[in-house]
Parts: structure tokens; C-alpha cells; sequence
């Protein structure tokens, strides 16, 4: 893919607008995780470093539906911008230009015009002056919003560091063709959102393993009783088309044969038991020791691993080991490539305490990172080809 560069030249004395993607997990009104925040940081200091007369950043936060949710201000990421970048940056409400040199503009998606790319509001994000646009927002790169693609019609427009790299990183396995060693590693609740990397890696990858409700689905698709554990009926057809690509293109399709059962979220007492037992009442809501052991085996034979979505309900101890091992496990293989993704992902990361240089990459994207996995044109991305 031949995009545009981004290099002193371009933004010398030039007003810049950069897109990133602030939006990082908040649990009452704390940061809980802020790899995008730091991420971002290379770039604006190349920015600052290289004379742009002045920088505006655009990020979005949560979902606020093109309305103004005071939770959802990007001003709780000012202290840590701040604190990262070693500057003070101006915080701005309505778009309007300030004094500074680095400004942070509130919450796009306290617009409607942010979603639909209208055009009036590409007008008020240019209201700054912009005369260069970086996109710096991988994370957001699938959204073919306002100030992700709409503002890049109307400047020349460079990918950020941190989309650099992203692409170095996830590019050599977009294509249609078996890797020989890589294991996808899918967890998570839903399949919608991951169907499609499932479909592509069904035949790309030498493996694929699965935990989260996600495999609970697929379970279901095998016919075994899940009790009442949270997986998805209509999405059951979708699993065996799955499992028959798989099946066609020899790739070593894993699920769990034994898992984590309790009668609710929040129990304490807890059974690890066979998948053929599970039943009635029970809930599943992690993978069992056998399998984290046959999960283990496959990944350290693996040359290259991707992993997006934990294995189990990680956030509650009873649920946490599935993810804690697995994560143990690929942060050990030292000469396999290894390559990390999802917001989740990168909580469990920090829940226990591994270190992200302990991967060969880790991307800010969960959305962005599996549809450009699946080998999509991203919009976000597209604009900055080179024309
Ligand atoms: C993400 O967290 O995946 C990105 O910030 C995109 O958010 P969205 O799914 O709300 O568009």
C-alpha cells in the first residue's frame, strides 16, 4: 500500500490538524488504560519539533450519539496529554482557535454532522485554519466520519507515526494466501464484529483458537449444550460456515474442552468441568485448565500469533485465568512474532501486569485492527494514499 509520508517539510510553518483516537477506557471518570494517549505522542512531538505553527487535535470519546454527555468530555485526557507530551495544550469547546500552539478540541461526536461527514461541520473543524491533516487515529481509521475522512478532502493529508506503523505491523497477513505458523487467537463476546477476520484467517492461518461467549457460540454450532451461558442462536449458521472453511482449508480449528462454569457473573463457587457436561442452568464464563494446557502446547509451536479478545470474563477473579495464562504464555515466545490488539486485550494487559514490550506489536485498534486484518480498504486510510 503506497501512502502518503509524513516529514518536516510538509508541516513547517503550517497549521495542522491531527485526528487521533483518545478514546481510552474510563472507569468513573478515571483513565483505566492509556496506550492511545501515549501512542499519539511521537507524532505530536514531531509536530512541535518540526515548527508546525499550529496543532489542533480531533479525537472522539465513547458514543455520545451527537449529543453533549459531560462524562464524555475529552478534557479528563488533558492532565495525561499533558503529562506525556511536556506541554501545556489549550482545551477548546467549539472549534474556534485559541492562543496556543497545541490545542485539544472537545468530543467530535458531541456533533451529529461528526457520523454522517456532513459538510457544515467539516466547515467548523476547518474553522482552526488547518492547512495539513494527519491522521493519527488508527483505532478510528474504519469510521468514514467527519474528521477522519471528511477533513482529508479538503487538505494534504499524511498518516501519523502510529498508522505508520500499524500498517508495517498488521500488512503481511491481509492477504489471501496460508501463513505457515500463525495462530489466531479470537476471544470476546460477540461474533458479529469478528466474522469476517474468522472467514479470512479460516484459511490464512495454520491455527485458530477461540474463547470468550464467542467459542460458546461455536460450541452450540458443534451441538453441545451450553446451558445458559451467553452465546448467540442466530449466529450459529455463521459458525459452521466457519468451521467448514476451516475444515477445507486443513486450518487446526481449536475450541474449549473444558471450561469455567458458574450460576451467575458474580459467584464465587465454581466448577471446572468438560464441555460435554455442561448443562440446565449452568454459565460458562471461562476456558478450563485442559484446554488453557492444549492452547499453551499450539502456541508454542506457533511462529507467529495474533490475539484480539479475552478468553474469559477476566475482570472477575473466579473468571481470570484463561486470559492470565494465554497472555503468560504468548508473552514467553520469544522468537515467535507476536502481535496484540482490542481494548480488552490491552486491559488484560495491565490487570496482570505484563509489559507491552513483551510483544512484537500491540495496536491501539479493536475494530480498526480486525477489518484491516480482514483485508478491507479502511477510509481512514484510504485518504492517505498517495494520489
Ligand atoms: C474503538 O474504540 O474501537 C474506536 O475508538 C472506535 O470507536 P467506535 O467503535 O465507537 O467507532
Amino acid at each position: 500500500m503506497k501512502i502518503n509520508k509524513l516529514t518536516s517539510g510538509v508541516i513547517a510553518d503550517k497549521v495542522v490538524a491531527v485526528r487521533v483516537d483518545f478514546n481510552v477506557p474510563l472507569k468513573n471518570g478515571v483513565i483505566m488504560e492509556d496506550t492511545r494517549i501515549v501512542e499519539s505522542i511521537p507524532t505530536l512531538k514531531y509536530l512541535l519539533d518540526n515548527n508546525a505553527k499550529q496543532i489542533h487535535i480531533f479525537s472522539h470519546m465513547g458514543r455520545p450519539k451527537g449529543r453533549i454527555v459531560p462524562a464524555l468530555s475529552l478534557k479528563i485526557v488533558l492532565p495525561e496529554l499533558e503529562k506525556h507530551l511536556g506541554e501545556k495544550v489549550e482545551f477548546r469547546k467549539n472549534y474556534a482557535v485559541g492562543k496556543s500552539r497545541i490545542q485539544l478540541h472537545e468530543n467530535v461526536r458531541f456533533h451529529d454532522g461528526e457520523k454522517k461527514n456532513d459538510p457544515e461541520f467539516i466547515k467548523d473543524l476547518l474553522r482552526c485554519g488547518a492547512e495539513v491533516f494527519v491522521n493519527e487515529g488508527f483505532a478510528v481509521s474504519h469510521r468514514p466520519h467527519a474528521s477522519v475522512v471528511g477533513i482529508a478532502h479538503f487538505l494534504p493529508s499524511y498518516p501519523g507515526f502510529l498508522v505508520q506503523k500499524e500498517i508495517e505491523a498488521l500488512s503481511p497477513y491481509i492477504e489471501k494466501e496460508k501463513n505457515q505458523g500463525l495462530t489466531v487467537v479470537i476471544g470476546g463476546a460477540k461474533i458479529g464484529t469478528k466474522i469476517n477476520v474468522l472467514k479470512h484467517f479460516a484459511f490464512a492461518a495454520d491455527n485458530i483458537i477461540l474463547g470468550g461467549a464467542l467459542a460458546s457460540t461455536f460450541l452450540a454450532a458443534e451441538g453441545f449444550d451450553v446451558g445458559r451461558s451467553m452465546y448467540e442462536p442466530n449466529e450459529i449458521s455463521t459458525a459452521r460456515e466457519v468451521l467448514g472453511l476451516a475444515e477445507k482449508s486443513k486450518t487446526g480449528f481449536h475450541m474449549p474442552i473444558d471450561v469455567v462454569c458458574a450460576e451467575s457473573f458474580d459467584a464465587q463457587e465454581t466448577i471446572n468441568i468438560p464441555v460435554e457436561d455442561v448443562m440446565g442452568d449452568m454459565m460458562i464464563f471461562d476456558i478450563g485448565s485442559h484446554t488453557i494446557a492444549s492452547y499453551a502446547e499450539i502456541l508454542a509451536h506457533s511462529e507467529t500469533i495474533i490475539w484480539n479478545g479475552p478468553m474469559g470474563v477476566f475482570e472477575k477473579k473466579p473468571f481470570e485465568n484463561g486470559t492470565r495464562e494465554v497472555l503468560k504464555v504468548i508473552s514467553a515466545q520469544k522468537s515467535a512474532k507476536t502481535i496484540l490488539g482490542g481494548g480488552d486485550t490491552l486491559e488484560a494487559l495491565k490487570r496482570f501486569g505484563v509489559e507491552k514490550t513483551a510483544f512484537s506489536h500491540v495496536s491501539t485498534g479493536g475494530g480498526a485492527m480486525l477489518e484491516f486484518l480482514e483485508g478491507k480498504d479502511l477510509p481512514g486510510i484510504e485518504v492517505l494514499r498517495c494520489r
